[in-house]
């Protein structure tokens, strides 16, 4: 027993900033910004919250499935940039959509809507029946805009998933090796009259080239494991929809699989942003939506991030 997908959503707010824009504000170009990442705009929070865009991306996707939020048994929701800690933001999600169920977050940074699928894919095994799955990120909120290195890379937006019983999810490959060193996002202390320690800056610190190269180090070795273990081999695979942090990564990652043509690297980078644990469930609406993404195509998902963290899935849409 495992799940398959009953329905898709996914939603960002209205607001685009574009390269141009970004580069009246501070010492970037489009052309540096396009030609190092391929991002060209992305959509940014004025007024609202990551759980405002988990919770309409959520109702779009129990739109999609035919779904009551009173049938969900569990909901779960991935994020690092919500705008609470307390209650968890998976709450107010519930609370948002009229749901009755259990409700928790999960971080795993970018990685975490792969580590999600994995966690419901448990509570199926478990006899669970119905499972909304979120990753929705306020990216905005955490980044110091006064940083180029950071600033232009992100993006806010929400992509949400509803799982029912089925046996569409085919396997996953999870790894981690922790160090804070190559991507940071400290939260800070209130007021405790006895911390002794200083108040670190609450924004993105990234070593690029760093995570660059675990990226597409571990998109590779994370698919090819997979594709091993199942048994698949690299051409029967309809699509890879890798996380969204840099076009030139997924284009690193895409030439180490020669026999999975290039167009099958999903990529929509140019419009969002990296939108960290948002990034694969907003790229597969936006594919199932076109069309594009076909009931039965054998999909694999890939994401690295914080942590660090990485990891792949297989599944059949
Ligand atoms: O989802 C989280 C995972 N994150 C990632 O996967 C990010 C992975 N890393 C990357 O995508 C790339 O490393 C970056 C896009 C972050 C940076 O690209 P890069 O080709 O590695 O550039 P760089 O860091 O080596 O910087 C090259 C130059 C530097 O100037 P100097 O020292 O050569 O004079 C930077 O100061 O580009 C400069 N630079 C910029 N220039 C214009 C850095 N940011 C900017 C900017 N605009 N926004």
């Amino acid at each position: 027993m495992s799940f398959n997908v009953l329905g898709s959503g996914s939603y960002v707010p209205p607001k685009i900033v574009t390269n141009e824009e970004l580069s009246r504000q501070m010492d970037t170009s489009d052309e540096w910004i396009a030609s190092r990442t391929g991002i060209r705009q992305r959509h940014i929070c004025t007024t609202e919250t990551a759980s405002d865009l988990a919770i309409e991306a959520a109702k779009r996707a129990l739109e999609s499935a035919n779904t009551d939020p009173k049938e969900l048994d569990l909901i779960l929701c991935a994020t690092v940039s919500g705008e609470v800690i307390c209650p968890s933001l998976t709450c107010l999600v519930q609370a948002g959509i009229g749901a009755t169920c259990p409700a928790m977050d999960i971080n795993a940074a970018c990685s975490a809507f792969l580590y999600m699928l994995a966690t419901a894919n448990g509570f199926f095994c478990a006899g669970m029946e119905k499972i909304l799955v979120v990753g929705t990120e306020q990216m905005s909120r955490v980044l110091d805009w006064t940083d180029r290195s950071t600033a232009v890379l992100f993006g806010d937006g929400a992509g949400a998933l509803v799982l029912g019983k089925g046996e569409n999810f085919l396997g996953y490959y999870l790894h981690a090796q922790g160090d804070k060193d190559i991507l940071y996002i400290p939260t800070q202390n209130y007021n405790s009259p006895w911390c002794q320690r200083e108040n670190e800056k609450p924004a993105v610190s990234m070593k690029g080239q760093g995570t660059f190269r675990y990226a597409v180090n571990a998109m590779v070795r994370d698919i090819r494991q997979l594709l091993e273990e199942k048994g698949i081999r690299e051409e029967e695979l309809d699509w890879v929809i890798p996380h969204q942090a840099n076009r030139r990564i997924i284009d690193a990652a895409a030439r180490r699989f020669p026999n999975i043509p290039n167009e099958r690297f999903y990529c929509n980078i140019d419009r969002y942003g990296n939108t960290s644990s948002a990034s694969i469930p907003m790229a597969l609406d936006e594919l199932a939506r076109s069309g594009q993404l076909k009931r039965g195509d054998l999909v694999a998902l890939a994401a690295f991030g914080g942590g660090l963290s990485d990891g792949a899935v297989l599944l059949r849409w």
